[in-house]
């Protein structure tokens, strides 16, 4: 991974979208390329949607227009989403392999120089061997690249068939597994945090840190998302994929280089050193009212909600729990890496001056858009006497002068994936090993509590994390001037 004002410009890309009339494509996509587009990043570009929707251009223009006028978290002119409009065209995905060929060339003609095919599969793993054989059967395979939407599988079974029938097409080398939340700048910054700075590595391990927290409370429901979330679920849908990549940032070791191999090697080591899950540290709940929720079924047992203990058996993690929590419907939406670092051998403060009584001292790592890290201790309170309070050092995105140049995490990785740069996807071997783990959780899931919607979870999830206390919701909120 390079600057990006060290990179070679982006090639002239024609990008093929599968599903480009679905949600994930209105709200992150199409904006998304939107902002590529009209930038100086990704300038020279042709969109080809398509999906199983019968329309044609000019009503993909449109939809292209509302998408973008609608989700796009930056201003844009009327004639910026015209421009953009032009740019995109449509093919119905049963007018065949043909015409979407055809479309390819007829795009490809209107570029600058030679063009790189970029697909996007925005589809179910179930119609995903269908797009395949389509785009191999249209001759669209041939030095392209391929960006997968989650989920890689259910199972590591169907994962594994999933990766076969992708590797019958295409070698490792085209495929992109995205992974949004690894593209969201505080994520990145957390290899920053640690990877650039010399105080922190010595303290980043069993003998300083007590336990760490991912916690990703939405308060997002389901919004309309039966279909795909009723056969998913909270541990499938955030857990197999967010957060256990994001705990592989915060647990690695030090990669040799900021580059792809090396950076899925110690992502990879540190899914080999997690221990299984064992279901007896697994809290599954469902809120109440899901199950009167459209294309939910009355009898469903789909858990939207889950909160699991697991351990990574290594020298430097061995005996320092992770926590994490992720649900729908939930008190507040927040996405917070919490590491709480051990107390003081011993205290020379008498027991009643404050000492101890706010939790250890903490680094959170916010990994909002509008992202924060704070380092909580304690501190000498002023006046006489001495009394210690819970005091905190803050650090906002907003603070330095380049707040505006966040990129989206899918901008980013759209981008990353133009430019065939593959440091934060996910590779086969590690996904498939993440299914592993999860193998005994999935076989022996416990039983299906139920919480409030609007609350932090059941009140079981308290257990799971004693004698420690869940981090959120936090006693004292952010400051506000960052
Ligand atoms: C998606 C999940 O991958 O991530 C959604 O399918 C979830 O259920 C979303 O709401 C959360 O992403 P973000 O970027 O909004 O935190």
């Amino acid at each position: 991974m390079t600057p990006d004002d060290k990179r070679p410009g982006v090639q002239p890309h024609v990008v093929v979208l599968f599903g480009a009339t679905g949600d994930l494509a209105r709200r992150k996509l199409l904006p998304g390329l939107f902002h590529l587009a009209i930038s100086r990043l990704a300038p020279d570009m042709r969109i080809i949607g398509t999906s199983l929707d019968d329309i044609d251009d000019d009503r993909f223009r449109e939809l292209v227009i509302e998408a973008c006028r609608k989700f796009s978290r930056r201003p844009a002119s009327s004639e910026q989403h015209e421009r953009f409009a032009q740019l995109v065209s449509y093919v119905p995905q049963n007018k065949g392999a043909g015409a979407l060929s055809s479309a390819v060339q007829a795009a490809s003609a209107t570029l600058q120089g030679p063009a790189r095919l970029l697909h996007y599969l925005s589809v179910p793993p179930a119609a995903a061997s269908a797009v395949i054989r389509m785009l191999e059967t249209a001759g669209l395979v041939k030095e392209s690249r391929v960006i997968m939407e989650k989920p890689f599988g259910t199972d590591l079974e169907s994962a594994q068939k999933l990766n076969a029938t992708i590797h019958t097409a295409f070698t490792e080398s085209q495929i992109f597994r995205i992974d949004h939340f690894l593209g969201k700048e505080p994520a990145m910054n957390i290899l920053a945090f640690r990877f650039a700075n010399g105080f922190i590595e010595p303290i980043w391990n069993r003998t300083f840190i007590d336990h760490v927290q991912i916690d990703v409370p939405e308060r997002l429901s389901i919004e309309g998302r039966a279909a795909f979330y009723e056969p998913t679920g909270a541990f499938r849908d955030m857990v197999v994929t967010h957060l256990f990549q994001v705990l592989a940032f915060v647990a690695m070791e030090p990669p040799t280089a900021l580059a792809p191999g090396p950076i899925s090697e110690e992502k990879t080591k540190v899914f080999r050193s997690m221990l299984p899950l064992n279901p007896d540290n697994v809290v599954r709940a469902q809120y109440q009212g899901y199950r009167s929720e459209p294309g939910v079924s009355a009898e469903s047992e789909t858990e939207t909600f889950i909160a699991l203990k697991c351990e990574i058996d290594n020298w430097r993690w061995a005996g320092v729990p992770f926590y994490l929590r992720t649900g729908k419907s939930m008190a507040e939406g927040q996405r917070i890496i919490s590491i709480a670092f051990r107390d003081p051998p011993r205290s020379m403060f008498p027991s009643d001056c404050g000492v101890g009584t706010r939790g250890p001292d903490h680094l959170t790592f916010d990994l909002a858009d509008d992202s924060k890290m704070s380092m909580s201790f304690y501190g000498k309170r002023p006046g006489p006497g001495m009394l210690l309070d819970k005091q905190s050092m803050q650090f906002g995105l907003k603070d330095t002068a380049d707040a505006d140049d966040v990129l989206e995490a899918y901008e980013r990785l759209i981008l990353d994936a133009m430019h065939g740069d593959r440091t934060l996807f996910t590779t086969a071997q590690g996904i498939e090993r993440l299914w592993e783990l999860s193998a005994p959780l999935l076989d022996n899931p416990p039983p299906l509590h139920t919480y409030e919607a609007g609350s932090w979870g059941p009140a079981v999830i308290n257990e799971l994390i004693e004698p420690r206390t869940w981090r959120l919701p936090f006693e004292r909120p952010w400051r506000a001037d960052t």
